[in-house]
């Protein structure tokens, strides 16, 4: 890509000025709270660029229910902030939607000790080195998928990338063999995910509302689901040869806190229901857009699948990489300070709200020069700067999955690569929407399958 499109030029500004605060917090824009609610929820990429453009990169807005944010995005805040987190807690109202799905004890919505203890049984599980075992999982789902594409029809290749992501999330995380229990459990599964991203899905956290029809028909599906990872967890209690099994959950079940105790299989669950709600759609929605991305710059696909046919991957690493900075999927994190803090030039006290914009992070020109520009080439003498690039976020609540969906990125675009000659179907680049908290191509990313490759 040349420069800047239609579609990822920063908009013009939109957002009238403000008077200096009198609470000594960075400047934002004055619009009622209702306002700048609304434009951070229906355009957050241009709401932030906005806000940016006329207030400088750390600034303050202002959120219904949320209350007021600072935003923060040089890497000096990032890294202060980020390594804060065992003082400071997650922002107010952290998946509000998802925690009647994710339970009481997902390790996304723990705080302090309790979150710690859970963080550290759960890390050893999504080691780099581990991941080689996964490989088989991930290249059988893409191949599954792919024998599954019309040669006569439209493709949209962001459903597909979601199936894939499932069945790799129902293989390598819960580790289910039995197709019966699979097909039911996906069946469940692709439900409950249908309802958690549409806006109803709000209704789920008020308990009047949780007796009308469709909320019925999900906490049904959320009772089947259960009952089959219950199931599940029994299976491996029962199981002789657990040592020698490699999926998540076995490892989870077979995991000891450091007094000796294991989760009970109430905690096993919500932290299965966690990984799938962090896992799926996000690295769907970032493969999604690698393709976008790769449709619009000829001669990178070119070189990359050149290097795949070799059998390499330095390039299709710095693909995945710059995928995520270009298009990062989950735009923002948020903290609360329980420690006064000097961010972005201002001395910040207990209690602010301080989004990590992770968005504006990765399109500062001062370390990503052209910044709007898809550029694999960045990445291939070394690896991005730790707190300039942040699509996992940091600190000690950064994703545990990065390693994961990164390497899942490579198996599941060198098989795509090396099994099929993809075309785009539609010859403008997707234009960035909101869907739930994370990023993704309006239109799906549609695509064209011109030939099956051997
Ligand atoms: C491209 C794909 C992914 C992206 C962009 C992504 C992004 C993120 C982000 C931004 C956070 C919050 C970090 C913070 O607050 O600082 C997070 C947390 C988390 N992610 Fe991911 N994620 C991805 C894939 C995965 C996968 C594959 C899994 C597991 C299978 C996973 C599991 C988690 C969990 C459990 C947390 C909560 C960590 C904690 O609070 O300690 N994610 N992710």
């Amino acid at each position: 890509m040349a420069g800047p499109t239609a579609t990822d030029a920063p908009p013009r500004a939109t957002i009238p000025e403000t008077r200096s605060r009198g609470d000594g917090l960075p400047p934002g824009p004055r619009l009622p709270a209702a306002v700048q609610t609304a434009r951070l929820v229906a355009r957050p990429v241009q709401f932030l660029e906005d806000c940016r453009r006329r207030y400088g990169e750390t600034f303050t807005a202002r959120v219904l229910r949320a209350g007021t944010m600072v935003f923060v995005s040089d890497p000096d805040s990032l890294k202060r902030l980020f390594a804060a987190d065992r003082q400071n807690t997650i922002a107010p109202g952290r998946n509000v939607v998802l925690a009647p799905i994710l339970g009481q004890r997902s390790l996304l919505l723990l705080e302090g000790e309790e979150h710690l203890r859970r963080r550290k049984l759960m890390l050893p599980p999504f080691h780099g080195e581990r991941m080689r075992a996964y490989e088989q999982v991930m290249t059988e789902a893409a191949e599954r998928e792919i024998a599954a594409w019309p040669l006569d029809g439209t493709i949209r290749l962001h459903t597909s990338m979601q199936a894939i992501t499932l069945e790799v999330i129902l293989r390598a995380v819960f580790g289910v063999e039995d197709d019966r229990r699979r097909t039911e459990l996906r069946r469940n599964l692709v439900g409950i995910l249908a309802t958690t991203r549409s806006p109803l899905a709000i209704g789920l956290t008020i308990e009047s509302l949780r007796r009308l029809p469709t909320h019925r028909r999900v906490a049904r599906m959320l009772a089947e689901a259960d009952e089959a990872l219950f199931a599940e967890i029994a299976d491996r209690r029962a199981d002789p040869d657990l040592a020698s099994r490699e999926d998540i959950l076995s490892l989870l079940v077979a995991a000891r806190f450091e007094d000796g105790t294991v989760m009970d299989d109430r905690e096993l669950r919500d932290q299965l229901m966690t990984l799938l709600m962090a896992g799926h759609e996000t690295t769907a929605t970032a493969l999604a857009w690698a393709f976008d991305l790769l449709f619009r710059a000829p001669d990178k696909l070119r070189r990359l699948r050149a290097e795949v046919d070799d059998g390499g991957h330095a390039y299709l690493d710095a693909v995945t990489e710059e995928t995520l900075r270009v298009r990062p999927v989950v735009p923002f994190v948020g903290r609360q300070l329980r420690v006064a803090a000097e961010l972005g030039g201002h001395r910040l006290p207990v209690g602010t709200v301080v989004m990590p914009a992770i968005y504006l992070a990765h399109t500062r020109p001062d370390v990503y020069p052209d910044p709007y520009a898809f550029r694999p080439e960045r990445f291939l003498d070394g690896g991005p700067e730790t707190y300039s690039w942040v699509p996992f976020g940091g600190g000690t609540r950064r994703c545990i999955g990065g390693t994961f969906a990164q390497f899942e990125m490579r198996v599941v675009l060198s098989t795509v690569l090396r099994r099929a000659d993809l075309r785009p179907a539609s010859d403008q680049p997707e234009r960035i929407v909101r869907r739930n908290v994370t990023l993704s191509p309006r239109g799906g990313t549609p695509a064209l399958l011109a030939a099956r490759r051997r």
